[in-house]
């Protein structure tokens, strides 16, 4: 892959990337699509990141079909996909991480240590890998995002970042590889996550600031729906992730929610009204 990188820089080519962990639904053909626009090569890692998964979670059951991504991924004009194995990118005296210093504390950092460091460092080895010169990020995964912006910032990487809003199915879920977890039931109440946000929105921008209100009657909302249970719900500073007491300038509010066995996140810009 470094090879063929070198290669297309040096005909004078520019390189847009897409990372993903592959079992490609909608969200991820339109980060593909975006990157499109963005360089003469689109290029697209395919790689489930063991070092972003604690020992209780999905990494050895999660989703996979690299026959059909292949066949996504050509159908919107990929040129490359990169899909090492485990070996590739960690062999065994691997050692050196990029950990972020604040911004893993807050949200999904907080149940899941060490996350955040295991997205920052294999993102950081595909930009070498790769060397693009634009790279393409969901906001459903918004903290992600956030992390990704800063770190590229805080070490010069000479990348840009674009971001694009959250896919979503018809009835507002956002789209996610887990959603594939869901049983029928769960699925229902999976709906709650994007009723709690819209219902934040529409206090919101009917004057409610306070932002501990908000939070309870989203937290309502999502426990009224079975299967369900709160990982945390928070209304924070769309840069620094910090909470906020008040939204009276945007703030973002973001949940990760328990329906069943499956953890899903989801989030949404808040906007106060104009007084
Ligand atoms: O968003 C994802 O799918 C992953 O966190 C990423 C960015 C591909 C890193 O493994």
């Amino acid at each position: 892959m470094q090879q063929e990188a070198r290669r297309l820089l040096q005909t004078g080519k520019t390189i847009a990337f897409v990372p993903t962990m592959g079992y490609f639904h909608e969200g991820h053909l339109a980060l593909m699509r975006e990157g499109r626009k963005h360089g003469d090569a689109l290029i697209v890692s395919i790689f489930v990141n063991p070092i972003q998964f604690s020992h209780s979670e999905d990494f050895k059951t999660y989703p996979g079909n690299l026959d059909r991504d292949v066949s996504l991924a050509e159908s919107v004009g990929v040129d490359l996909i990169f899909a090492p194995d485990t070996g590739a990118m960690y062999d065994n005296a691997f050692q050196t991480y990029i950990d972020l210093e604040m911004l893993p504390g807050y949200l999904c950092g907080t149940s899941r240590p060490g996350h955040f460091r295991g997205v920052a460092t294999v993102v950081t080895k595909l930009f070498n890998i790769i060397k693009p010169h634009a790279a393409v990020f969901g906001e459903k995964d918004y903290q992600q995002l956030v992390v990704i912006r800063r770190m590229v910032r805080d070490l010069n990487l000479d990348i840009k970042i674009i971001a694009i809003p959250t896919v979503r199915e018809s009835d507002g879920l956002a789209m996610s590889s887990r959603n594939t977890y869901l049983s029928e039931d769960e699925r229902r109440s999976s709906l709650s996550l994007f009723q709690a946000l819209k219902k934040g929105q529409g206090s919101a921008a009917q004057g409610i600031k306070d932002a501990k209100q908000l939070i309870r009657e989203a937290s309502e909302l999502i426990r009224a729906y079975p299967y369900t249970k709160i990982d945390y719900v928070a209304v924070c500073d769309p840069e620094t992730l910090e909470d906020v007491d008040l939204v009276d300038r945007p703030a973002l509010m973001a949940l990760a929610v328990w329906v069943g066995k499956t953890r899903l996140i989801d989030n949404m810009i808040l906007k106060p009204i104009e007084d």
